[in-house]
């Protein structure tokens, strides 16, 4: 697959998951979001604060979603660099908000710890991969800037294949909570492991050209 199609499909699945997010809970009934009416059938649970915890989440969350492929595929030429910092700002602002809620949402997440674990893990690395992107292009190393950006859209991806790897895993354990506690791990380790090969091969193209553009 070229790069041209997978940076199509990158904004496809992000404004398919943020389309979904924003008609299910925008505009439908939020109790009749498939995760939201399986939590509504455990005895112990109230809806109420969690809800608006969980609209706070997805309001900000989708933010980060829909601005970081415009971020990291569209080149911040001279002229567009205001508005790669305008947006750089919303990102940053609706990750650290998202991140601060996400930790009562992980406490609360379906499939108990287990699940809890893998999304506050993927939360921790989020917020944190996001500040040191941060800290890069304050001390303005541009290069080191967009690996970690890089890093941190990987992460925020992982909205987009936890909605994919969801139904496999089910399938697979025979169960929705088992298969849902896989997820809160399957959704970001390999988005990991993928990014870092990117950037491995950025690296080593970068290199490449140095070697053969210098003069012999
Ligand atoms: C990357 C860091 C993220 C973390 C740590 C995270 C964590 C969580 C947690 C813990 C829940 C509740 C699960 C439960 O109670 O069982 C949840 C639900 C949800 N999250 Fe996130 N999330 C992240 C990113 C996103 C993004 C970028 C979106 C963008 C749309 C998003 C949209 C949603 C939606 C719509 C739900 C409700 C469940 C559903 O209807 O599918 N999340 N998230």
């Amino acid at each position: 697959m070229g790069n041209k199609m997978i940076r199509g499909l990158v904004f496809i699945l992000a404004f398919a998951i943020a389309g979904y997010a924003i008609v299910q809970y925008g505009f439908l009934n939020a109790s009749n979001a498939g995760l939201v009416s399986f939590k509504l059938q455990k005895p112990n649970f109230e809806l109420e604060p969690w809800i608006y915890v969980l609209y706070i989440h997805i309001f900000t969350a989708i933010f980060a979603l829909i601005i970081g492929p415009f971020q990291l595929f569209i080149t911040p030429t001279n002229a567009r660099k205001r508005w790669h910092r305008l947006f750089g700002y919303v990102y940053v602002f609706s990750i650290i908000v998202s991140g601060i809620v996400n930790v009562y949402l992980s406490i609360f997440a379906t499939g108990g710890w287990i699940a809890g674990l893998g999304f506050m893990s993927l939360d921790v690395l989020w917020v944190a991969t996001t500040l040191i992107a941060i800290r890069k292009i304050m001390g303005k190393d541009i290069q080191a800037h967009k690996e970690w950006m890089l890093r941190s859209y990987a992460l925020t991806f992982a909205a987009v294949m936890l909605r994919i790897w969801l139904t496999p895993l089910i399938i697979l354990f025979g169960d929705f909570e088992a298969g849902f506690r896989a997820v809160a791990w399957v959704c970001w380790i390999p988005n990991l492991l993928v990014i870092e090969a990117v950037i491995y091969r950025m690296r080593l193209r970068r290199e490449q050209g140095f070697t053969t553009a210098t003069p012999k």
